[in-house]
Order: structure tokens, then sequence, then C-alpha cells
């Protein structure tokens, strides 16, 4: 699903540059969860930015579902986006003058879709909010937030999800349902799921985590070749 190589982001800062990331490379297959973990400052969201076509690199390469996001213009990544990926922010992101059913509209209506509504309402309830539908975002707690925010992420039926920190403003009991929301969507639409986060105890129930330290992926306990990969599913 993704395809990462000797990924490097710099940023200019005064004379000289600010190496983010460096030389990072991996591979992520269809249908897998992993997390990506490090220290703050390391370069998580950078990262996660950079896989999701939000940002552009200094150089290397993305490869998501098979498209060079390099070789895109900024509308040609823009559509990928609306096609393929979900986004899930830290800070939710919620439309604060639109109800929790309207939010989840948006991505349904930015591709013209008609009858959003139905679709809109079932993703609200398979996030356990079927009855705060007219809620604004001020009405809602933080969880709740943030499952309005996962709803309207999973809405246009994504391949790949990337959620950033989705459970650091959350208490644990309401961070740990959120996150079995996430494995439940991921079984449920074989979904992709890219989580970053700083909680340990998170990161051990997916899959697989990627470790960065500035800017470098100092570990990967789930790193398999395609030729594992075949082997597992033969
Ligand atoms: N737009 C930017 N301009 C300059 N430096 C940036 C910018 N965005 C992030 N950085 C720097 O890049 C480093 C990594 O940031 P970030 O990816 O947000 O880390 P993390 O999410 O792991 O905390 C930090 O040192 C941060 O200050
Ligand atoms: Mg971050």
């Amino acid at each position: 699903m993704l395809a990462v190589r000797n990924l490097t982001k710099e940023y200019r800062s005064g004379g000289g540059a600010l190496a983010v990331l460096r030389n990072v490379s991996f591979d992520i297959a269809a249908g897998e969860t992993l997390a990506i973990v490090g220290p703050s400052g390391s370069g998580k969201t950078t990262l996660l930015g950079l896989l999701a076509g939000l940002d552009t690199p200094t150089t290397g390469t993305v490869l998501l579902d098979g498209a060079n996001l390099g070789t895109l213009d900024e509308d040609a990544r823009a559509r990928l986006r609306g096609d393929k990926v979900g986004f899930v922010f830290q800070s939710f992101q919620l439309v604060p003058t639109l109800t929790a059913l309207e939010n989840v509209q948006v991505p349904l209506e930015l591709r013209g879709i008609r009858d959003s509504d139905a679709r809109a309402r079932d993703l609200l309830e398979r996030v356990g909010l079927g009855n705060r539908t007219h809620h604004f975002p001020t009405q809602l707690s933080g969880g709740e937030q943030q499952r309005v925010a996962i709803a309207r992420a999973f809405v246009n039926r994504p391949r790949v999800l990337f959620a950033d920190e989705p459970t650091g403003n959350l208490d644990g009991a309401t961070g740990a349902r959120i996150v079995e929301l996430l494995e439940q969507l991921n079984r449920e639409d074989g979904t992709t799921i890219v989580l970053v986060t700083h909680d340990p105890v998170l990161a051990t129930r997916l899959g697989r985590s990627i470790r960065l330290a500035d800017g470098l992926v100092i570990g990967d306990t789930g790193a398999r070749s395609i030729e594992s990969v075949a082997a597992a599913v033969a």
C-alpha cells in the first residue's frame, strides 16, 4: 500500500538546513495496522504528512497504492487523497459551525456524492454516536469529537487511514476505545491504518511499530519482505 524510499525532509533555518527526516525507507502492506513511535520532535508528524501527500519531501519517494506522489501536482495529489486517504488530526479539526452529521458529510459532498446523509449516519452509528448527530462540536466531549473525526476520515472508505496521536488528548479508557474502534474498522473494511502515538501500550497493541529518533528509523518490529508476506498468505 505504501512504499517509502530514502525519504528526507529538511527545513531551511537561518543559513543552514535542519534535517527532520533522514533516509527513511520501509514498506506497509495493504491491511496492516502499525504505529509510528518516538520522542517529541523526532519527525513523526512530518513523516505522516509526507505519507499522506499533504507535504512534499526534500528527496526520496512515496508510492501510495502504486502512485508516485512526487510526480503528481497539487491538484492530482488532492484528488488521490480524496479517493484513497483518510486523515485524523491530533486536534480533531471539526468545523465548529457544522453538526456532527454535517462534519461527517463534508468529504462526501466534496466528491459530489448525493445521498451523503445515509452513509454519514451509518458511520456515526458505527462509532457509537448515532444519538449525537445534531450536536455541534462544542456540545461533545473530547472523545466524542475524536470519534466524529474518525467517522469523517472513514466516510469515503479510504484504502489507508492516517491518525496523528488520535488518543493524545483523551483519558486512558477513552483512548483505548478509540483504538478498538480503529481496529474494528480495519477488520471490517480492510483499511490500512498508520497511527502516530507516544503511548507504548497502544503501540504494542498494533501489529507493528516503527520507531523514529532524530529523523532516523531506529527500529521496526514487523519489517516484512514481500516474499515473507507472500509465504504467509500462501
Ligand atoms: N514547518 C517547519 N519548519 C521548521 N521546522 C519544522 C517545521 N515543522 C516541523 N519542524 C521541526 O521538525 C522536527 C520534527 O517535528 P515533528 O514532525 O512535528 O515531530 P513529532 O511529531 O515527532 O513531535 C521538530 O524539530 C520541529 O521543530
Ligand atoms: Mg507530532
